[in-house]
């Protein structure tokens, strides 16, 4: 059994529960400890209470199980951070400090930081953004993991501390919802389709997003962090490319599994944060050093979204939409 003590901060979120998952299968429950500010929708064996804006805390939690790995997942989305900027970058940028002082103290050396696409602005190169573009990012969010990817570049060096780090597309999965997002239509549209038949788009039908598949998504992330060390030449993120589209072509491809499927738009303020990002992103550097490969293309996914969600039925879905508490 695994030697490793994982700790992931905001483990309830969209990507905490299934990332949380795939490391349980890893490493065992009792390597593996969940914290959140809030609490857990299932019990969970190892959980904490933690706010990553208390360092002390978060000293004491790495202390006390001995962490020697940390996924840190916690933060809030470009959506809410455009209505929250000041909390935003608190808890992206002050938490984030917080996590890699904590770190440093306790001996911690190996940190998992998304960062996402909102790092690029509407300048960067829309389609196959190079990794070495400019970022100049116009939320919020994105000058948050601008600047988090800075702190990780700096505290591997400065602190020979393993940071790895990717720049994540929008994720889609059926395990989870998102919230707060800009790319979180891509889910919602899913759910609106098997319940309704219908979805509103809150982006218009032309905005090309970079996405990625859940399993993807959690199988680069693995990949990443079990490279060898010396594989590692990107410290800041690197660039992650699942299948970038637009919600017309989402509409068109779940219109081949459910026909009568109707597709509106009514653009609301997402669609000036998500027309400045770019379409797709160069990820080059991430199939060189650790043979990164996308499983799923739009068509798969679309195809295994709508058959989980279809399995798991409507006891499940009580659960994905947090209705049972
Ligand atoms: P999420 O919003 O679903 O989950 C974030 C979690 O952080 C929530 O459970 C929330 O309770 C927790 N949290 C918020 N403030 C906290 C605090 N002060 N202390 C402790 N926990 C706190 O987000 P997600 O989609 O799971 O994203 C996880 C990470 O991946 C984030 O860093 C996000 O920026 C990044 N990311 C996500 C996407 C995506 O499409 N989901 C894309 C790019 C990057
Ligand atoms: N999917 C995220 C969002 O829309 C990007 O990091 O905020």
């Amino acid at each position: 059994m695994s030697s490793e003590k994982i700790l992931i901060t905001g483990s309830n979120g969209q990507l905490g529960t299934v990332i949380a998952t795939r490391l349980i299968e890893k490493h065992g429950h009792d390597n593996v400890i969940l914290s959140d500010i809030k609490g857990p929708s299932e019990s969970v064996q190892k959980f904490e209470f933690l706010d990553i804006l208390n360092k002390n805390a978060l000293s004491e939690v790495f202390k006390k199980h001995n962490v020697t790995q940390v996924y840190h997942l916690a933060a809030i989305l470009s959506a809410t951070g455009e209505k929250i900027p000041m909390k935003c970058w608190e808890v992206n940028v002050t938490g984030y400090l917080n996590v890699l002082e904590a770190c440093r103290e306790t001996g911690v050396k190996k940190i998992f930081f998304p960062s996402s696409i909102a790092v690029f602005g509407s300048d960067a190169q829309k389609k196959n953004a190079p990794q070495n573009s400019a970022l100049n990012p116009s939320t919020v969010y994105g000058m948050s993991k601008v600047s988090g990817e800075h702190w990780s570049s700096y505290y591997s060096h400065r602190y020979d501390m393993d940071i790895r780090s990717l720049r994540y597309p929008g994720v889609i999965g059926y395990q989870s919802l998102p919230g707060g997002g800009t790319t979180d239509y891509a889910v919602e549209i899913f759910h609106e389709a098997i319940l309704h038949g219908k979805y509103t788009c809150f982006l218009s039908e032309h905005t090309g997003l970079p996405m990625i598949y859940m399993d993807d998504v959690v199988n680069a992330t693995m990949m990443l962090m079990e490279a060898p060390k010396e594989n590692i030449t990107i410290r800041t993120s690197y660039n992650l490319e699942g299948d970038s589209f637009t919600p017309a072509e989402i509409a068109t491809e779940i219109q081949k599994h459910i026909p009568a499927f109707e597709m509106s738009y009514a653009p609301d303020e997402r669609q000036q944060i998500a027309d400045s990002w770019i379409d797709s992103m160069d990820d080059t550097a991430a199939r060189k050093d650790w043979k990164w490969r996308p499983k799923f293309i739009l068509p798969d996914m679309v195809e295994d979204m709508l058959t989980n969600l279809r399995e798991l039925g409507l006891e499940s879905k009580k659960k994905i939409y947090n209705l049972e508490n």
